[in-house]
Parts: structure tokens; sequence; C-alpha cells
């Protein structure tokens, strides 16, 4: 249930010091920008046209689309009739042009170790392990689960799967067992990929004891296949477990690319929601890919030949799939890929063993030593940077750097600003990107050689793509705060909620009849720039990460001294929001610390680490209205500090007063 645009929005407005300054784009980078001329928005109006010509621009196709678009709400085709892979795109068809030499990846490991991979050894690696899957029984269709750290092997891992036309379905490693067997299942997977372990702020972090834990429960996977990347010891079980190496020994690099439909499912990836339940959203081929291309070469101005660039996300996010591997494989340009956290220096420059004594400049070192041009990274970190300080970032030449990308979470003008002074020595464009895992591609974004920029605002929807603001009735809203909507099919828009199409059509597309509803609040200013404001339903954002208010608490009930429990998102000044837990504790539980400790290690146990609420408050009530709803405004009103809001809906008046005994 969302709630009014001003009780959901005014606190992050309030919060926002809105810079009045606009940034144009500088001479010297619209001198050889890719896109100058705002005719490009003109073009976008005639949406079909424009997205056809992109598809056909951008994109080899095995046979050419007969219709671009067929719509009925909720369900798009987009290139219908078209057929292509999306593996020969990033790859085959770069090498036959002659360009197998270029670097693909530039991997660095955490503790230092570097491998270069250029786009003709990356092609013998994904021929190679297609043919891996196809000996494990693997057929286009089959659905493919992949755990791994950030290695290349996931990248690997990924377009063998798009080559045999097998629907990936990513796990970001930071997930707990539990989310392993819920998206597993639902996919209905028959293959596990992953490593022994990942390096995470310097030691391995186990990533294969989880499969096993979570297998226990996974009927459906035939075979796990797991890369050596730390040498730890794992348990490999008979007949089911394969290391990646002797496959790969005993694969030959033959395995053709599939040529499947336009409409055929690339990917899920599976996204919190408004229940404890998270959806599968479904990505196809020929859209999604024609969009992630199209915004990866616009909106980073690509210049393929020269560029290093690099998107510091997790590939198991959306950020990572689009950004990291399918759209810029896709123009053939070179990224960087960085197993670690940016707190941990490479092994050879650690200083000590203790984290605390180590320097905090390591994404400033990568950028320096590879020449990386554009950088697309999160507000979360870019606070964090800000936390350690300009001394880090100004140890290094940042010279190469020519444009900046931020996505996840609004960037606050503060964090805008010491991002363009301090790494873009105020030379840079920032790109701050709207978008979604259901939108598969960016949406709401400045172009870089066209867009005035304001620090705060992602400016306009891209070419193609068509948003409105709207309030609580679905009229539009052209000035001040409202709901997002898109009132037009996108081509990587989400085709539905795996195995639950009336899902697909509650969430996205019944509460504003005609559109679709993004569940994010905006304001459009009076240059009709759109400022985002964070959710407005159940959904909380932590570091950029999704997590629904309703999962967490089914994870505190799930302990067993909790009895009910209610839990709110509030603003936090590094993560963007912290999660804050109230819990009734069960008859014969006395509200300790160590309790309190228990449960919260419970959530992160049962969710993974990034859902480990930042406090737990043991409350004797919560504040509910008279149909017995959580008043969870209430609750964000007094994590946050602020004065309650109006409590004349509350069932029981004293409640408010209780908890905020209890929690002070
Ligand atoms: C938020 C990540 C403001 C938003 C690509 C959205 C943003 C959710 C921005 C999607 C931005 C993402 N400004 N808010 N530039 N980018 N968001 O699915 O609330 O992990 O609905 O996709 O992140 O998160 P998701």
């Amino acid at each position: 249930m969302a709630q009014s645009p001003e009780s959901a929005l005014s606190g992050s407005i309030d919060s926002y010091q809105v810079e009045d300054r606009k940034f144009a784009p500088s001479p010297e980078f619209t001198a050889s920008a890719r896109l100058t001329d705002p005719s490009i928005y003109t073009d976008g109006e005639d949406y079909e046209n424009f997205w056809a010509t992109q598809a056909r621009d951008l994109i080899t196709w095995f046979e050419d689309f007969h219709t671009t678009l067929e719509w009925d709400l909720p369900n798009a085709r987009w290139f219908v009739g078209g057929k292509l892979n999306v593996a020969y795109n990033c790859l085959d068809r770069h090498v036959e042009a002659g360009i197998g030499d270029r670097v693909a990846i530039y991997f660095e490991g955490e503790p230092g170790d570097t491998r270069t991979i250029t786009y003709a050894e990356l092609l013998d690696d994904v021929k190679r392990f297609t043919r891996v899957l196809i000996n494990l029984g693997v057929e286009t269709g089959d659905r493919v689960c992949i755990y791994m750290p950030m290695i290349p092997e996931a990248a690997v891992a990924m377009l063998a799967c798009a080559r045999l036309g097998a629907p990936h379905t990513l796990v970001f490693g930071g997930f707990s067992p539990d989310s392993l067997i819920d998206r597993i299942n639902d996919a209905e997977a028959v293959v596990a990929i992953t490593a022994d372990a990942g390096y995470r702020k310097g030691k391995p972090s186990g990533l294969k004891t989880n499969i096993d834990v979570a297998l226990a429960d996974c009927p459906t996977i035939r075979n796990v296949v797991v890369v050596n990347r730390c040498d730890t010891d794992v348990e490999m079980t008979e007949g089911r477990d394969l290391w990646w190496h002797d496959l790969m020994a005993d694969a030959d690099a033959d395995a053709d690319a599939v040529p499947v439909d336009s409409e055929h499912l690339l990917y899920l990836l599976y996204t919190s929601g408004t229940t404890a339940k998270p959806k599968g959203v479904m990505h196809t081929t020929g859209g999604y890919l024609t969009q992630v291309a199209w915004t990866h070469r616009e909106v980073f101005d690509l210049k393929p030949e020269s560029d290093i660039y690099w998107c510091s996300a997790d590939i198991g996010w959306v950020t990572g799939h689009s950004y990291i591997v399918y759209g810029p494989l896709t123009n053939g340009a070179s990224v960087v890929m960085y197993e670690g956290t940016p707190d941990t220096p490479r092994e050879s420059e650690r200083n000590g063993d203790d984290p605390a004594g180590w320097a905090k400049d390591r994404m400033w070192d990568i950028i320096e030593r590879y020449k990386v041009t554009q950088l697309y990274t999160a507000p979360t970190a870019i606070r964090a940077f800000m936390k350690w300080g300009e001394a880090e970032p100004a140890k290094h030449d940042l010279s190469s750097l020519r444009l900046l990308g931020s996505v996840g979470e609004p960037i606050n003008p503060e964090a805008w600003m010491w991002y363009h002074r301090n790494i873009g020595a105020e030379r840079c464009p920032i790109v701050d990107t709207w978008w979604q895992t259901e939108t598969g591609g960016i949406m709401i974004t400045p172009l870089p050689g066209i867009t005035e920029t304001k620090p705060g605002s992602a400016c306009r929807a891209i070419p193609g793509v068509f948003v409105e603001v709207v309030d609580d009735e679905g009229n539009e809203v052209t000035e001040g705060g409202g709901y997002l909507t898109i009132t037009k099919p996108f081509p990587a828009m989400l085709r539905g909620v795996w195995k639950a199409p009336e899902r697909f059509f509650d969430t996205y597309w019944s509460r504003y009849p005609g559109r679709y509803f993004a569940g994010d609040g905006a304001r459009l200013d009076e240059d009709g720039y759109l400022w985002l404001m964070g959710r407005v339903d159940d959904v909380m954002n932590i570091s950029g990460h999704r997590i629904s208010t309703t999962e967490v608490e089914s994870a505190l009930v799930d302990h067993d001294a909790v009895a009910e429990a209610a839990v709110v998102g509030a603003a936090d000044p590094l993560t963007g929001q912290a999660i804050y837990g109230y819990v009734i504790l069960r008859g014969g539980n006395e509200p300790s610390e160590e309790l309190i400790e228990e449960i919260r290690r419970h959530v992160a146990t049962k969710l993974g680490a990034i859902a480990r609420p930042k406090q737990v408050v043991a409350v004797t009530d919560l504040p509910k209205t008279r149909s017995g709803k959580i008043m969870r405004r209430l609750l964000r009103d007094m994590a946050e500090g602020r004065e309650l809001g109006d409590t004349t809906t509350l069932a029981d008046a004293g409640v408010m007063s209780q908890i905020s005994g209890s929690s002070a």
C-alpha cells in the first residue's frame, strides 16, 4: 500500500538542499561528444520508429524483425519475428570484425591479482563453457543459477547461458542459503554455478558452503560447477559437484550461438517487492539488448576504441547485468571489473592485518592504473568516499576520467557536488541515471553532451521513453510532487513476473490504469526537471539495495522470541535508508541486549548481511489503524527523530508514547 504523496515525500524534500545551479556540458566535452543535438528528443517522439532504428543499428540480427511492437497492456513484444543471439552480439561479431585483440575485461582481484581478457579470449572461454553446459544436459530454455563473486568467470557463465538460450538467474553473493532456496526453486534451475569463495575485505568469503546448505532443499539442481577462486577447502559431492577448471580442460571451444526469438527469455532476476516473496523479473532478448546498448553508448558517451569504462556495481544486481556485461560488450567496450570493496587495498599495500589501518583509496588507485575514462557508481559509495575524505582521491592522478555516473538511489546535491569537485575535477559531466530492475535499462538521465544538469536531479526521460508524474487520482502533475509513472512501452521493460502474471499486472499496471507505476515518488520543478524522491511503497533502499519491509518482518517473526514485528526504512546519512525493526517479544522473553543482538543476527542469517537491521527495539505494542494495518509512517517519523505525524487514525493513541519511551 502506498502512502499519499505528501506523507511519503515531505521528509525527503525537506532534507534536500537544492542547489540553484545548472551545469552546462563543457566545450571540451561537447567538442568530441557523440550526441550534442537536442533534436534526438524529437526523433524519440515516434518511439517505435526510433527504437526500430536503434535495434538495427546496434544489433546484428540473424533474421530481421517484421513488426516493431505488439502492445496489449501489460504485455509487450518488441521486434517481433526477429532472431538473434546476445553472446553473438557481445563477442563473435567483434572478433569477426577484426577487433578480437581489444581488451574486453580488465580484471582486478581484491588481493591485487590481475587478468586481461581480450574479446577473442572471452569468446573462446564462452564457447567452451557453453559446451560444458551442453555436456551437463542443459538445453535452450532451461534455467541456470549463478552465485558468484565478481570474477570474469561470472561473465563467462552469463554469456554461455545466453549463447545457449538458457536463461540465467544470478543471486547476489551476499545472499543467504534461504534466499538461494527461494530463487532456485521458483526458477526451477537445473545447474548452479558458483565459486569456493570470493575475496571480501581481505578474506575469502565462502559461497560454496551456502550452496551446499541450500541444495538440501533444491530438488531441481542436478549439478554444481565450482570455480576455484580462493583455494579454500570445500566439500565436493560426488556426482553432483564439478570443478570449473576440469570441465573447461575437457571441453572444446566449439559451441555455436543459438539463434533465439527476440522475445526469448534472457534472464530472471529476483527483486524485492512489497511482499515477503521476491519477484522473478523477466527480461527477454531483442528489446532488452537494444535499450541497454543504446543507453550505454549514449549516456556514457562511449568511444569503444579508446575508453576504459568502469561500473563498480556487483554483477548480481541489474546494474551489473546491463552495464558491466550486456551493454558494454554489445558496444565492444573495454570494461574494468573489480572483485572487492573500496576500503581494501591490494595485499602488497596493506598496512598490517587490521582493516582499520588500511588506506581507502582503492577506487582511485584503480582509476589511475587503468586510466579509467568513465566511472559509474552509487550515491552510497560516494557518501562513504566523502566520509573518508578528499585526501584519498587526491593521492591519485584521476585525469583520465571524462564522465561520471550515479545509480541506485537519489543522489543528494552535497554528494553530487563532492563527486563533481573531487573526482570529476569540475570537468566531467555527471549522469544521474534513474531506472529499475524492472526497466532493464536507464530511463531517466541527462545526456552528457546535451543536458544542463542540476545537482540532485536525474533531469528527464531519454528519447523514446515517456514518463509522467501523477497525483493520487492519476492526474498528471506538471509542477510539484507525485508518483512516477511510465506511459508508453519501452524495449527493455520487464515482460512479466515469473510464474505470476496476476502479480505482474497488480504490482505495476493496476494502480493507474494505462500506466506503469514505478513505486517511486518524484517532483517536477519549474523547468520540467525530475527529482526522484525514493520509494513510496514498502520497499526500502539500503545502500542502493532493494529490501522489502515485509521480507525483514517475516525474518524477524521467524525468530522464536518474536511474536510480531514492524519494519521501516528511515533516512540514514551513509546508506540512504537504514532498517529499523520494532518487535513484540513472546511472553517469557526479556528485552536484553543479547537477545536483541541475536534477533538482528537472525535476520542477517535468513536474508543476508545487507538486511541486518540497524536497530531493533522491543515494544509492547505497535501502532495500528482501526482496521489493523501497521502505521509505518509513524514508526518512520520516530526512527528519523521527527515530530510524530497525524496519529488520529491510531486504534490506541497511547501506543506511540509507549514506543518512543522504550526506544529512548
Ligand atoms: C531507486 C537499480 C533516484 C529507485 C538500477 C528505484 C533511484 C530503485 C535512482 C530501483 C536514481 C535507482 N535516483 N532513485 N538515479 N536509481 N533508484 O531495482 O527507488 O535495484 O525504484 O535497480 O532504486 O532499484 P533496483
